[in-house]
């Protein structure tokens, strides 16, 4: 019979997993009337269209920008910040606008804040090795003070010089490339400055990746889950491919052909950052109940009159 072996690190994260879940915990407590409508979350809560707009149909409204932010109602409602956290910047703002504030920074974030915090208060220059766009990247440098620079290159690496006397502190956004953190840091090192450099990378993606890579050597076939523009899914797809040629990259069940798999006897799951649970599930539920078929079906034949 058939085995499916299921990544324990497929789909979210465990700062995500706690962002989702305190969005349905509000939905809830507004129910209850243990909180104030209407709930808003301070940029989509994940890269999952579906669970979007399944909050959506539950009162969840999205705000994209700060100018929205500072437009809110006084004293009305309740603004969940997401995973990637934010500036102290919009603290102020939600302090102004007097609404409720239910913070589901990751603690991996939370605590570069800290750090920014602490160093740029004491005068030092700090060094955020990220990409600038990046809502977490954002996120970090309002933490920091006019000496604090996102640096996501090479050039910029070459170029960055810390202003005269200062000490450095340098830290990395939690979802940079370990190798590509650490080739830059030795670049702004050469110069020679009094540095602090605190590896602030999350393991998530890393251990995703490597167990995925592992499911897939060992399995006949893999399924990878994920949105089709989410980088981490398609980094995932490209790294299960190289361990199994037999590999598919789908967004939900129903993107997957039964016929394509229906012979295969091990069958791995893995599923990109921004995958629910429920989605997994599904496709596992699948797998195993095709299996289960396949063996009445065997059943069935070994039991045939002759
Ligand atoms: Fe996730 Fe938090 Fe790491 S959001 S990727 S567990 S920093």
């Amino acid at each position: 019979s058939r085995t499916v072996a299921v990544a324990k690190t497929a789909g979210f994260c465990f700062g995500v997993e706690r962002a989702v879940d305190r969005v349905y915990e509000q939905i809830r407590a507004v129910k209850e009337g243990a909180a104030k409508g209407p709930i808003y979350t301070y940029g989509p809560i994940i890269h999952n269209e579906q669970v979007v707009s399944d909050l959506e149909k539950k009162g969840v409204r999205v705000i994209d920008t700060e100018e929205d932010l500072k437009r809110l109602p006084k004293g009305q409602g309740t603004v969940i910040i997401r995973s990637h956290g934010v500036s102290r910047h919009i603290y102020e703002i939600l302090k102004e606008r007097g609404v409720a504030v239910a913070d589901a920074t990751c603690p991996f974030v939370k605590k570069i804040h800290r750090i920014v915090d602490e160093h740029a208060a004491a005068g030092e220059a700090v060094v955020i090795i990220g990409s600038p766009a990046h809502p977490e990247v954002e996120g970090i440098r309002g933490w920091g003070n006019e000496y604090t620079t996102v640096i996501e290159n090479e050039a910029e690496a070459e170029k960055y010089e810390v202003a005269e006397g200062k000490k450095l502190c340098v830290v990395s956004q939690t979802t940079f490339n370990y190798n590509k953190f650490q080739d830059l840091v030795e670049k702004i090192l050469k110069k020679g400055y009094d540095s602090s450099v605190l590896n602030t990378i999350c393991n998530a993606t890393q251990e995703r990746q490597v167990e995925a890579a592992k499911i897939a050597s060992e399995v006949d076939a893999m399924i990878v889950i994920g949105g089709r523009h989410s980088s981490n899914t398609q980094k995932l797809y490209e790294i299960c491919l190289k361990e199994c040629k037999n590999t598919f990259y789908i967004q939900t069940l129903g993107d997957l052909d039964p016929d394509s798999v229906s012979s295969v006897r091990n069958v791995g799951i893995t599923a990109g950052a921004s995958t629910p649970k429920k989605i997994i599930e599904e496709v596992h539920t699948r797998m195993a109940e095709q299996s289960f078929a396949e063996l009445l079906k065997e059943e069935e034949e070994s039991t045939k009159p002759i």
